[in-house]
């Protein structure tokens, strides 16, 4: 079995899949729904703080490491920190990068085909034969109304399309890093980029549809989101300073094991500071610039601030936007384009999570890419299908997003940049970032990155699991801890007894890591036995 030697063909191929990786859901309904929710001004501030201290640089750790560790056979995170650290021990430090991805992937697959589904369903008018009821569409379509409900076949239901996007995806990464993820990307980001400015011209001249309500316009809409409102008070709320870095980490796709992966595909002298820098530039743009103009002013105009308030990301983009769509001249043809660019940004974002698996059972345990994408497909089929199953509520996909989507990253991210500054040494981190490099970073950023970001990433990992996890209400003259949400959804509270799916959910992430412990544990003595530049005997 020859060892295949996978290069991206060009350099605007890979910025192109980077910043399709990036541009996601996260992009059109997570974006706007934080941004409403907390107050355009003050949370922009926080998320452009989060954008310069950790997003950009964390994205120039990725593609630095990534880029090192490719140019020495690994394109995986445990064989790239087995690589760099001299330690039995390191390559552990990289199981994150298989299971978060993988994990990750099981649920956004499942959303990419709410996204598809809606997209033909909204073309041939069967969410309005539901009558005015979205809601009822979409806890049947996705299952939110109770468990099991969701796994039917026929063109109103979502398993045709769990079974399309699965064969779609798995046709790609198959095909490989150029004729695969490239290729796709290619074609997809500038056809996502058109298909979101024509419903951006839409909603920009929607006007005040409704002239007996004529608050609801659209300069209104705008202002909904982005006046500055209380900025001061806004600041002192750690909640908002959490939600910012976190949309931040969840869009440009850092610490998800990705961008490491994608980088390690370049060639020794092709630059990573400024191709970074662009991809994350081509994110913002699609992030502020077109999700931020589309889907609340849009919900404004036809619903007020009464429609959006609390509904959060998925309400807002399943549930209030098809009611925004049946509203507006043009309605049935706008909806089916919205959720096709739901589709489109969520088909190059899910791509981009099977690779690091794909390259780490490819090279941890020397099996062929069919061998690779076979195992690949069965163990997140077996994931998606309990997601699919454990539908109520949205339960299963919820806790996973929130134990791997959210808690893991923040782990993965702090391991590489204390790796980057302080493993390899900041002097070393910023010689292997320049070579090649078509611009500097500018010296400040060594001072950030040794001790700003891993500080930041620490302050708001604790606030982070004080909230979520130990449930402290932040009032500092009453402070009090009563674990909430997630938690209690496994602990059980004084007023609730276990979420059985949570705790189900949560067993299914530990399994996941021991598998993957166990394979990393494989891959060493691989490694220790061969160089992965030599082709496998
Ligand atoms: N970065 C991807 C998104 O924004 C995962 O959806």
């Amino acid at each position: 079995m020859a060892k295949t030697q996978e290069a991206w063909s060009s350099r605007l191929g890979v910025i192109l899949a980077v910043a399709g990786s990036a541009v996601g859901l996260g992009n059109f309904l997570r974006f706007p729904g934080l941004a409403a929710q907390y107050g355009g001004g003050a949370f922009m501030i926080a998320y452009f703080i989060s954008l310069l201290l950790i997003g950009i640089p964390i994205c120039w750790v990725e593609w630095a490491l990534g880029r090192h560790g490719g140019s020495a056979g690994y394109h995986s995170t445990p064989g790239i920190f087995n690589y760099l650290i001299k330690h039995p021990w390191a390559k552990y430090l990289g199981v994150i990068g298989f299971v978060a991805p993988v994990c990750i992937y099981m649920y956004y697959v499942y959303i990419e085909a709410w996204c598809l589904g809606y997209a033909l369903n909204a073309m041939t008018g069967r969410l309005s034969v539901e009558g005015m009821d979205y809601g009822a569409f979409f806890g049947r379509f996705t299952g939110a109304s109770s468990d099991g409900v969701a796994i039917h076949f026929g063109l109103g239901d979502v398993g045709l399309f769990v079974l399309i996007v699965y064969a779609l995806n798995f046709y790609f990464i198959y095909r490989g890093i150029s004729k695969g993820i490239e290729f796709v990307c290619k074609w997809g980001m500038p056809l996502l980029i058109f298909i979101a400015l024509i419903v951006l011209v839409r909603v920009l001249t929607l006007g005040t549809p409704d002239p007996t309500k004529p608050d609801q316009n659209v300069l209104a809409g705008l202002g909904y989101l982005w006046n500055p409102g209380d900025i001061a008070t806004g600041l002192r709320n750690p909640q908002l300073w959490l939600a910012a870095a976190g949309q931040i980490f969840f869009s440009l796709s850092v610490g998800f094991g990705v961008i490491i992966t994608y980088a390690s595909y370049l060639r020794r002298k092709d630059d990573v500071v400024l191709s970074s820098l662009t991809a994350s530039a081509a994110n913002e743009f699609c992030e502020v610039g077109l999700g931020g103009l589309i889907t609340v002013p849009a919900a404004f105009v036809f619903l007020g601030a009464a429609g959006i308030v609390g509904q959060g990301t998925f309400g807002l983009g399943f549930n209030v936007l098809p009611q925004v769509f049946a509203h507006m001249p043009g309605g049935q043809i706008f909806a089916t384009i919205f959720f096709l660019l739901l589709f489109l940004a969520a088909i190059t974002s899910s791509l981009s999570m099977l690779q690091p698996g794909i390259a780490f059972l490819e090279e941890g345990l020397r099996i062929n890419r069919k061998q690779s994408v076979a195992l690949l497909g069965l163990v997140t089929a077996i994931g998606t299908l309990f997601i699919w199953y454990f539908s109520k509520d949205l339960k299963a996909l919820d806790t996973i997003d929130f134990w791997v989507g959210t808690v893991t990253l923040f782990i993965q991210a702090t391991i590489l940049v204390i790796i980057f500054g302080w493993g390899l040494g900041i002097e070393k981190g910023w010689a292997i970032a320049h070579e090649g490099a078509e611009m500097r970073i500018p010296g400040a950023y060594k001072f950030i990155i040794k001790f700003v970001t891993p500080s930041y990433l620490l302050t708001i990992f604790a606030l982070f699991l004080l909230q979520n996890v130990f449930g402290w209400n932040y009032s500092f003259s009453d402070p009090q801890f009563n674990p909430t949400g997630y938690v209690r959804d496994l602990l059980g509270g004084s007023d609730q007894p276990p979420s059985y799916v949570a705790r189900l959910s949560v067993g299914w992430i530990l399994v996941m890591a021991i598998f993957t412990s166990i394979l990393v544990h494989i891959a060493g003595k691989n490694w220790t036995r061969h160089n992965p530049n030599k082709d496998p005997s």
